[in-house]
């Protein structure tokens, strides 16, 4: 097992204003024009390549952890392709492959080290495959040291704030220099970047970046830096761009999305973004995540319920049900806030689906405050739940606190959660059998090719016969039938 021990700031560091000076945290154009450039050049040498003998190299990239992370690999695989290369089906067939890491688990850091010590053989007998790590792993410095040391066959390692610098970094491996790149400060933000989406109808789009909340678990802030917003008018060009190009539904993505624009703005705000958002022609759906408790406000309540395209879901992260582990999690909120956020929303939205992230066997948790856990399903009675067993992450506040319950409670707690929310998802589902839903076809089930999938405005997953031709299109569907985890259903005519 790869020793992960890190020194970190723990203390909060102080936002202000001045930090977020808007200049500072754009990307200079003499950067973004440089890295323009050698993308141009690489593509050159690609080209060449292709003229010579007809072959063009391959890239994969394996993404770990978060649609932050999914959406940052979107701009790697596109800068990638500009410069030549084309996506690869699988590692196996690729010539550059890039891990893009989550830290957020240990079990998530282990699979990466795993999945690395796997390549040694191939690299050994292929010396012509670059492969690189990158994301959040890679931005604590002891992880980027593991690798420099006991992974000699990774030729780059660069963390999250590295990103746009990727087409320098990159040329140097092709120059046959080993690339260790971890910068200390958060990178600023750029645009104009290619970028490598899945096909429409869905696309995701980051408007702001990190996290200034330290819950005492977590290790994003520390690998994903302060929270930086793209300006409205960033986001609201790339949301104009994809309805052009035939996206119907829109992600925006944030670590803390409803703070968005506090760092730029003092009159205009998430709820203001999404209203924006909104008036784009061609964009159907619209839909955010991921959203603190504390800073729902009612501006955003009210603007959700108001705004037609505005889906009617909200995936609201509540973590422990009991006051007392909220405030050792640094949450900012007690259990009665929360369920009172959640009654204003449920008076607002009365069909609203409701989603959570839960973690069992926080270190001074008992028995007892993993009921009130309980307590909140049931009040609040989620469609679905996102569970986790607390994993230590070195250089975070809680790695440092002791634990009431042993392992073989946590996963008795743990088995209970899901047996109870197993049980109200289901009657929840159960409850829109018969009735017709609009959904958006996805494309087809990855288990049946016949098979058509879909989601809802609430986000729920329908599947459902029908041509695969469909896809991008909205169809009216009725429920006939229901699964914990999904809804099956028939086209209407
Ligand atoms: N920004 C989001 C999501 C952060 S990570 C939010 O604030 O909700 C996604 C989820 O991983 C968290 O909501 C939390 O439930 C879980 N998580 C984070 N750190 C963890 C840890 N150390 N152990 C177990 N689960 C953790
Ligand atoms: Fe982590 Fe808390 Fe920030 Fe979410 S809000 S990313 S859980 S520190
Ligand atoms: Fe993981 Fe980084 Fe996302 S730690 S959850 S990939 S921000």
């Amino acid at each position: 097992m790869p020793v992960t021990k890190i020194k970190q700031n723990t203390k909060e560091r102080s936002f202000s204003k001045e930090m977020a000076d808007k200049k500072s945290r754009i990307l200079d154009p003499e950067t973004v024009s440089k890295q323009a450039q050698i993308i141009k050049d690489i593509r050159i040498i690609n080209e060449k390549r292709f003229s010579e003998d007809g072959t063009r190299k391959k890239a994969f990239i394996e993404t770990y952890g978060c649609q932050q992370n999914v959406s940052d690999s979107e701009i790697l695989m596109g800068m990638l392709e500009e410069m030549g290369y084309q996506k690869a089906i699988s590692k196996e067939d690729a010539d550059v492959i890039i891990f893009n890491t989550c830290a957020v688990r240990e079990n998530a850091e282990l699979k990466v080290f795993g999945n690395l010590g796997a390549l040694k053989h191939r690299k050994a007998k292929n010396p012509d495959l670059i492969i690189g790590v990158c994301g959040c792993m890679m931005q604590q410095k002891a992880n980027a040291d593991e690798i420099k040391k006991k992974y000699k066959h990774i030729d780059m390692v660069f963390g999250t704030h590295s990103l746009y610098y990727f087409p320098s970094l990159f040329k140097e491996v092709l120059d046959d220099k080993r690339v260790i790149d971890v910068k200390e400060t958060e990178g600023a933000i750029a645009e104009g970047y290619p970028v490598k989406r899945s096909e429409p109808p869905l696309a995701w789009v980051s408007v702001m970046y990190g996290c200034n909340n330290f819950c005492s678990y977590c290790i994003v802030p520390y690998v994903r830096g302060r929270e930086r917003s793209r300006t409205k008018e960033a986001v609201i060009k790339e949301v104009q761009t994809l309805a052009k190009e035939g996206y119907k539904e829109i992600t925006l993505l944030g670590q803390n999305v409803n703070s968005y624009g506090k760092d730029l703005y003092d009159d205009y705000s998430f709820a203001d973004l999404l209203t924006d958002v909104c008036k784009t022609e061609g964009i159907e759906r619209v839909r955010f995540m991921t959203s603190h408790p504390k800073d729902i406000s009612d501006k955003l309540i009210e603007t959700m319920a108001r705004e037609e395209k505005i889906c009617k879901q909200l995936h609201l992260p509540v973590q422990s049900g009991n006051s007392r582990v909220l405030e050792s999690m640094n949450r900012k909120y007690t259990k009665e806030e929360y369920l009172e956020k959640i009654q204003k929303v449920k008076k607002a939205m009365p069909n609203i689906t409701l989603t959570t992230d839960i973690i069992v066997g926080f270190p001074g948790e008992t028995k007892e405050e993993f009921e009130d856990t309980l307590d909140v399903l049931r009040k609040v009675r989620y469609d679905t739940i996102f569970s986790f067993i607390y994993s230590k992450r070195p250089g975070t506040p809680a790695s440092l606190w002791d634990d009431v319950l042993t392992d073989e409670e946590k996963k008795e707690c743990f088995n209970r959660l899901l047996e109870v929310q197993d049980e109200i998802s289901l009657e929840k589902n159960k409850a829109l059998l018969g009735k017709t839903f609009k959904v958006l076809t996805e494309g087809e089930s990855k288990t049946d090719s016949s098979v058509l999938t879909g989601r809802t405005e609430g986000g729920k997953i329908v599947n459902f016969k029908g041509d695969s031709s469909l896809k991008g299109s909205f169809v009216n569907v009725k429920i006939t039938d229901v699964r914990t985890w999904s809804l099956i259903g028939e086209i209407e005519k």
